[in-house]
């Protein structure tokens, strides 16, 4: 059988690393999961509350709307209004999305077909690169510039931009479309207001669409508050940004997400949502809506959780050896693998990890050839076990 539209997908690397830590569970060891980005903050308890009260009312049982009711897109105005002091018109310039990304993945069908080529930033969150190559696009991999040496992470952007603007210039045809994601997964490096604004002259002069996906509006650290594309005077014009209460509001499980921006683009996607889904189930929408308007403040909560796991990861490492740049932002730490290890590569260094110190994280290949001199760790575990993990890497990783 062929399955054409698939065939072409590499083998999923984290999945080896997956393996092996169930293996080794199985086998009674203590494996600490510092992987797969898998949010373990509890979701605000009021979002529960509301959702088991919206479900018990059979009104909230039938097909809802694709494009999110009235209500929900309303309070993410709202939240963008807040937080950003952005303006934005619930009806034509806000979409409910089942997750950030499957708005992603669906705007790129909108936005691509054939013939077209679109620029991503490499190393990436694979969805960044496989959405496209499913609308049938052409992809180019622009290097964002990650520097093991400590430096101001706002700096990254700056190499980013230059390689951006040459692999537009280079290209042909012409990209339609740039995908941004700041604050980054996996490199973690964030921009400024500044930065955006660069970004959206330079997608309005060159008539550029560019999709922000802004997973981690609420995670930035020591005061940084990541800046939303939206917030540039005119990015409406050209930009759309994808907002989703996973992270911030520790809500992954409940797939909601919103594309807001221009109102072009928004449009063509709730015209391709009508054709595919009925909306996320009411009662999730009714409590996304409530959490929105009276649990605002819950994200500095999960940011602080985060920031203080990011301290004892970075902390830890550091004083057994492994310098790595604290990140301002994200719930990831990109790691540098230490000198006398890289020869390995991330899988077998990540793979070394898993049996010797049994602890867990992503080798950085999985997310493009930039990332193998890296391994990810995610902020999952708390406090205590990040601390643990750092004391048995420190017995593991004996050249340091
Ligand atoms: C950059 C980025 N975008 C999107 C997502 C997924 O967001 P959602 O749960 O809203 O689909 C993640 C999750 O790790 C992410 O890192």
């Amino acid at each position: 059988m062929e399955f054409r539209r698939i065939n072409g997908l590499p083998p999923y690397v984290f999945a080896a690393i997956d393996q092996m830590k169930l293996e080794a569970r199985r086998a009674g060891r203590d494996v600490i999961d510092l992987g797969f980005g898998n949010p373990d903050i509890p979701s605000p308890p009021i979002a529960v509350e509301k959702l088991a009260e919206a479900a018990r009312n059979p009104r909230n049982h039938r097909y809802s709307a694709s494009r999110g009711i009235p209500k929900l897109r309303l309070a993410v105005a709202d939240l963008y209004d807040r937080r950003f002091g952005v303006q934005l018109d619930p009806d034509t310039e806000v979409v409910t999305t089942i997750g950030a990304k499957e708005g992603l993945s669906h705007v790129m069908w909108v936005l691509l077909g054939p013939g077209d080529s679109v620029l991503v930033p490499s190393p990436s969150y694979p969805i960044h690169i496989y959405a496209p190559l499913f609308a049938g696009a052409e992809v180019r991999q622009v290097r964002l510039g990650v520097s093991a040496t400590g430096d101001s992470e706002v700096s990254k952007g700056e190499e980013f931009f230059g390689n951006l603007v040459d692999a537009w210039e280079s290209a042909w045809p012409k990209p339609r479309v740039i995908v941004i994601s700041f604050p980054h997964n996996p490199t973690t490096a964030c921009v400024d207001l500044e930065w955006m604004s660069r970004i959206v002259s330079f997608a309005r002069e060159h008539e550029i669409v560019v999709v922000h996906d802004f997973a981690y509006a609420d995670i930035g650290f020591d005061g940084f508050k990541p800046p939303s594309i939206l917030q540039v005077p005119g990015a409406k014009d050209v930009a759309v940004e994808l907002y989703t209460l996973t992270k911030g509001f520790s809500m992954a499980g409940w797939r909601v997400a919103f594309m807001v921006g221009n109102r072009e683009v928004v449009a063509a996607l709730t015209k391709l949502k009508s054709y595919l889904d009925y909306g996320t189930f009411q009662p999730i929408q009714i409590a996304a809506i409530v959490t929105m308007n009276e649990a605002s403040e819950y994200p500095l909560e999960v940011n602080a959780c985060y920031q203080a796991r990011r301290d004892a990861l970075c902390g830890g490492l550091q004083r057994i050896g492994w310098e790595v740049p604290p990140p301002m932002g994200t719930m990831f730490v990109w790691a540098p693998i230490p000198e006398p290890y890289r020869e390995m590569g991330s899988l077998e260094f990540a793979k070394f990890l898993v049996a010797e110190a049994d602890v867990a994280c992503s080798p950085g290949i999985g997310f493009g050839p930039g990332g193998d001199a890296y391994v990810r760790f995610a902020l999952i575990e708390n406090e205590q076990r990040t601390l643990q993990a750092t004391r048995s890497l420190k017995r593991t990783l004996t050249k340091l």
